[in-house]
């Protein structure tokens, strides 16, 4: 069955990048010109994903009016002239159907992606972490859906990390199957001990999965930090089917923390048309006083 259908759950509290957070939802903060979220519902869209539910909370409004239209806005925008920002600024609101549903209480990303269970009925869907920008030639969102139609099974985008840094991670159980590709049969989330590591790859941001995942978290207790983690529920279907892992290209940027905010801008503007060159004299002139 095709992939049409993505989930972003973006109902965190953010308190790693308080406090610009705490009015302001994370997935909102721009990387150059565009909120952190634009660029993921772009990934979704440049993958064949034409309906998208993106998890909400109180507070986080400012996400629906981004993808909505805006008519004062867009009539000042025309009668000044400024077309091609008019063409953009509209563009927004075009990109999907995207729909909106609120976590009603902050218990945690498996919590978050049961409540898209009647959105997504009894398809496979693409899940996109919110905070997770992913940049690169090939969207990765649609890297997984290709691994996902290869090999029948749901699907993890998977990256190696530091092993001083997996106790915070997810670690996965993992034998190659091709190039960048991997069997998945088992997972822990934020290994305690040396022993209880499964392996350096954990979750990192995305990944495709069979409706039969909302049958496993309406029986997933509370785990790490008390909250119902999605990486429990995907631990279960490891072991019983089996998963796919996909060691993803692009450049990934943790919007949850303020050194991957820092990241995305530098590397995002060395990279936009307009910003490279004066950016890039600016660096290394500042460079020079470090
Ligand atoms: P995080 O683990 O980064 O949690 O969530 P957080 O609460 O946003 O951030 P900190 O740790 O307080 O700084 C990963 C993704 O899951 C979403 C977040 O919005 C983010 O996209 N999430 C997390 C939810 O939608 N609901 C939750 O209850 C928890």
């Amino acid at each position: 069955m095709k992939v049409t259908k993505a989930v972003i759950p973006a109902a965190g509290l953010g308190t790693r990048v308080l406090p610009a957070t705490k009015s302001m939802p994370k997935e909102m903060l721009p990387i150059v010109d565009k909120p952190a979220i634009q660029y993921i519902v772009e990934e979704a869209v440049n993958s064949g994903i034409t309906d998208i539910l993106i998890i909400t909370n109180r507070g986080k409004g400012i996400i629906e009016d981004h993808f909505d239209r805006s008519p004062e806005l867009e009539e000042r925008l025309l009668a000044s002239g400024k077309k091609d920002v008019y063409d953009e600024v509209v563009s927004i609101s075009k990109l999907a159907n995207i729909y909106f549903i609120r976590q009603k209480e902050t218990k945690g990303l498996g919590h978050a992606v049961n409540c898209a269970k009647s959105f997504v009925g009894n398809e496979p869907f693409a899940v996109l972490y919110g905070d997770d920008v992913i940049i690169g030639e090939d969207p990765a969102c649609a890297q997984l859906i290709r691994a996902y139609e290869k090999y029948g099974k749901s699907v993890v985008g998977i990256k190696a990390v530091p092993e001083s840094d997996i106790s915070k991670y997810s670690s996965l159980k993992v034998d190659k199957l091709e190039d960048n590709i991997y069997s998945c049969t088992d997972m822990i989330e934020k290994p305690k001990t040396k022993e209880e590591v499964l392996s350096l790859y954990s979750i990192l941001g995305r990944c495709v999965l069979t409706p039969d995942i909302f049958d496993i978290l309406d029986n997933t207790p509370p785990g790490a930090g008390g909250e119902i983690q999605l990486t429990d529920a995907m631990k279960t279907l490891a072991q019983t089917v089996g998963m796919t892992g996909v060691d993803y290209t692009g450049k990934r940027y943790d919007m949850g923390n303020k050194f991957g905010i820092l990241q995305a801008t530098v590397e995002v503007a060395l990279k936009n048309p307009l910003l490279a060159e004066p950016f890039k004299a600016y660096l290394k002139d500042l460079v020079t006083t470090l």
